[in-house]
């Protein structure tokens, strides 16, 4: 039995989770995984409501599930900052959810804006540190509203925090090595070297004290693993080639910005925010890990149904790989595979369809019944 803690959220965040939790609910039954489901209620409404951003209780709550599934948060009526911080960054913080896992995938049948690049060239994983670097809200402003006002905002960055994101990526550099973890895969491409290798994307020639960590670090975690290779982009070049040369890359480990940053670029090349997922892991399963996709609340398209549910429903692929059961996760990704590379199934607006979210849940759902 695991428990999934679900957090609709904001905006477009319900929109999708529901597509998402009728496709769980369904293949929980199917093959008797023994999900259950505990609706949380957090975001704009509740803040609004109450004043409430993430209260104790509720945090001890999502702290007994086994993993926990987001849609997004963020409104335009509160202040930038308030549930982002005090909401998603406090639960990946608490968490301990310390890697952030982006796979950046294109599936036949989807149309990337990059010339000439299609589902063999764009298939990476960004491993972005999630603990620590610009995002722990160290710093503070002196002077604050004069002129001479400055502002200090610092990123932190622990040998040891590095050092087990970076274990991470070269773990899975082999897992994808190994397995076809990801489908697309042929062995053409296993033998022609284009997996198992690891790319440290940072800024070493500028932010010469913390990436200086970064870059020892990796180059000693790389001694521990022969059979990757490595190399080494700054982030500016990085951003370039990914939209130049995405097939250079296989896993990109890189700092919380910068992984960001690069993750919205990295959606655009497989299709779009609405087709983007992650998982926020705790790889120790200490704590619950956070599933949910890239994309924000889109408030320009909430309450019009031209919300992608693609994004939520692959993170739930994350989610029950993450949970243990990866055949079900397969199922999930073959079923969207499937509907993405029918041209008669229903696409929604980002992705050149007229399509509704629930009518594309419902399209995953009848693939996955129909396997
Ligand atoms: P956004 O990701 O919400 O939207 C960016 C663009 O992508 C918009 O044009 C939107 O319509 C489009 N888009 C997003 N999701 C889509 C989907 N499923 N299908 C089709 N199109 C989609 O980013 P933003 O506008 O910068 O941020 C809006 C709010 O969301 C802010 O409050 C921000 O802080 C918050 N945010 C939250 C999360 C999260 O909860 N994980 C992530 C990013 C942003
Ligand atoms: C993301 C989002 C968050 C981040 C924000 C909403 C705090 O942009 O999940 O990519 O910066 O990590
Ligand atoms: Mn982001």
């Amino acid at each position: 039995m695991a428990t999934i803690g679900v957090i609709p959220g904001d905006g477009v965040g319900p929109e999708v989770i529901r597509e998402a939790v009728a496709i769980l609910e369904d293949l929980g039954a199917a093959r008797g995984l023994g999900l259950d489901f505990a609706p949380v209620d957090l975001g704009s409404d509740r803040y609004l409501r109450t004043g409430e951003v993430l209260p104790e209780s509720v945090q001890q709550e999502l702290s007994r599930c086994d993993a926990i599934l987001l849609g997004a948060i963020g409104d335009p009526r509160v202040p930038p900052g308030v549930l982002e911080k005090g909401l998603l960054l406090r639960l990946r913080f608490d968490f301990q959810q310390y890697i952030n896992l982006r796979p950046v995938q294109l599936f036949p049948g989807v149309e990337t804006p990059i010339k000439g690049k299609g589902p063999e060239q764009i298939d990476l994983v960004v491993v972005r540190e999630n603990n620590e670097d610009l995002y722990v809200g160290a710093g503070g402003f002196t002077r604050k509203g004069t002129p001479e006002e400055v502002a200090i905002q610092t990123s932190i960055n622990t040998r040891a925090g590095v050092e087990r994101c970076l274990r991470y990526a070269f773990d899975l550099a082999g897992r994808r090595a190994q397995a076809r973890v990801f489908p697309g895969l042929s062995d053409a491409d296993r033998a022609a070297g284009k997996r198992g290798l690891v790319s440290l994307v940072a800024k070493t020639n500028v932010l010469t004290f913390a990436h200086d960590l970064w870059d020892r670090a990796f180059r000693e975690v790389a001694a521990d693993y022969p059979a990757i290779k490595t190399d080494y982009h700054h982030v500016d070049a990085c951003c370039m080639r990914l939209v130049v040369s995405p097939e250079r890359y296989d896993v990109i480990v890189t700092t919380n910005m910068f992984g960001d940053i690069i993750t919205d670029l990295g959606a655009v090349l497989q299709g779009g925010m609405g087709v983007a997922a992650s998982g926020n892991l705790n790889p120790e399963r200490t704590y619950p890990s956070m599933f949910e996709p890239v994309h924000g609340s889109a408030p320009d398209i909430a309450g019009t149904g031209k919300a992608n549910p693609i994004a939520a429903i692959l993170s739930i692929g994350l989610l029950l790989d993450h949970l243990g059961s990866p055949d079900a996760a397969a199922d999930v990704r073959s079923a969207v595979a499937r509907v993405l590379a029918d041209p008669g199934a229903p696409k929604t607006p980002d992705l050149g369809g007229t399509a509704t979210t629930s009518e594309v849940g419902r399209a995953v759902r009848e693939a996955i019944a129909a396997k």
